[in-house]
């Protein structure tokens, strides 16, 4: 497409695509080499430098999805989020993180952080103010993930990224869940955003890996040390991506759209305690959500009447709705917080966190929203 695209469905299709004029063909050819000619040329190529072609034409629709200058892309959602910690900290240094947070990434975190002197407060999600608390001296970047895993809570993106400027900090975000459709962190201030791109990017449930996307002020260095951490992504791959996100926004509207349909007819189910969709009233934080997605997502939770058993032989009836771990795809994917993401968690710290035994996790597909409910629904009734 000759002229910029500006809008979400149209930059899902065209921005990035490297059309080859000799045949004209409507996609990126994959470039397989990973050796290039370096006369004559601007950069020296190179699949770990980030910078070959099949790379380049997805990192350029997710920057402009994001509305931000320049990207980086991973073998994995890890490896992107290992290059932003790696990246940005050194010895010394302090990290303040959401609570509430991807289980990986809580493993990282506190796995290996203290190896390299770098120390780190986790603080809840909802409240600004326990951001400010947790700031000391030494803090020099803040990570959030929102909304959150498996309870749906939010973090109010403004308010963090205000206090993070008034005292120079970075801050982070973890746009997975949300996606780049519903939810644009750069509007709000936040100087990096990570994906990992194995859920609504890929959207198929059949690759692997991450982004990092920013200004160009921050992303230049980040890429000379995600160069030496080598997490590149390969041209194969890379196509299937292309492929994917030329559908991202027709997808991730379906689900939204089915999402909150089955959030309603949930909530009005008798055998449910409760459901978690920033998209209902009820959520305490609907009206943040207003204000800071563009849709409300298609990630729900719901939680059971009855105990771990009962939940066990309700996902065993179901005949459409794959129990299984991950999210984003095209397939309405469920699984138990309690035995999945939180499992290392003991009983007590669950229920600190709010994840109980019949709590499940909804990752809502593009199927027809009734077929959606008719499986819930017989699952339930049988
Ligand atoms: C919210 C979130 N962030 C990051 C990750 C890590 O991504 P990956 O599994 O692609 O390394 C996951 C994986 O489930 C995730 O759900």
């Amino acid at each position: 497409m000759k002229k910029q695209a500006t809008t979400a469905a149209t930059i899902c299709v065209h921005t990035g695509t490297q059309i080859d004029p000799a045949i004209q063909g409507a996609n990126t050819p994959i470039h397989t080499s990973s050796a290039f000619g370096y006369r004559g040329t601007p950069e020296n190529q190179y699949p770990r430098y980030y910078n070959t072609p099949n790379q380049k034409a997805i990192v350029q629709k997710l920057c402009a999805l994001e509305q931000v200058e320049e990207g980086l892309l991973f073998s994995s959602g890890m490896a992107a989020i290992s290059a932003i910690i790696f990246g940005l900290l050194r010895q010394g240094d302090h990290l303040v993180l959401s609570k509430e947070i991807y289980g990986g990434t809580y493993a990282f975190i506190t796995n290996e952080l203290p190896r390299f002197g770098i120390s780190y407060t986790f603080t809840d999600t909802t409240e600004p103010e326990s951001f400010a608390a947790a700031l000391q001296d030494n803090t020099r970047l803040i990570y959030l993930e929102t909304p959150s895993n498996p309870l749906l809570r939010l973090t109010d993106v403004a308010a963090v990224t205000r206090l993070a400027k008034e005292r120079g900090i970075v801050t982070a975000i973890d746009n997975t869940f949300a996606s780049p459709i519903n939810q644009k962190p750069a509007e709000f201030g936040i100087d990096l955003i990570m994906h990992s791109g194995t859920k609504y990017l890929g959207g198929h449930s059949d690759l692997c890996f991450g982004a990092v996307v920013g200004s160009s002020e921050l992303m230049k260095p980040l890429r000379k040390h995600a160069i030496n951490l080598g997490g590149s992504l390969n041209a194969e791959t890379c196509a299937l991506i292309e492929r994917s996100m030329k559908t991202l926004s027709l997808r991730v509207e379906r689900q939204t759209q089915n999402a909150l349909e089955v959030a309603e007819w949930l909530e009005k189910q008798e055998g449910i305690r409760k459901v978690n969709y920033p998209g209902l009233p009820t959520h305490p934080q609907h009206e943040l959500a207003r204000r800071q997605m563009k849709g409300f997502g298609a990630m729900l939770s719901f939680e059971l009447e009855g105990d771990a058993a009962s939940t066990e032989r309700f996902l065993d009836r179901l005949q459409m709705i794959l129990p299984a771990l991950s999210l984003g795809g095209v397939e309405s994917l469920i699984c138990a917080s309690a035995k999945t993401s939180h499992v290392k968690m003991s009983p007590e710290e669950r229920a600190a966190a709010g994840v109980s035994d019949t709590l499940l996790r909804l990752s809502v597909g593009i199927e027809a929203a009734e077929d959606i409910i008719a499986d819930i629904r017989q699952a339930m009734n049988a």
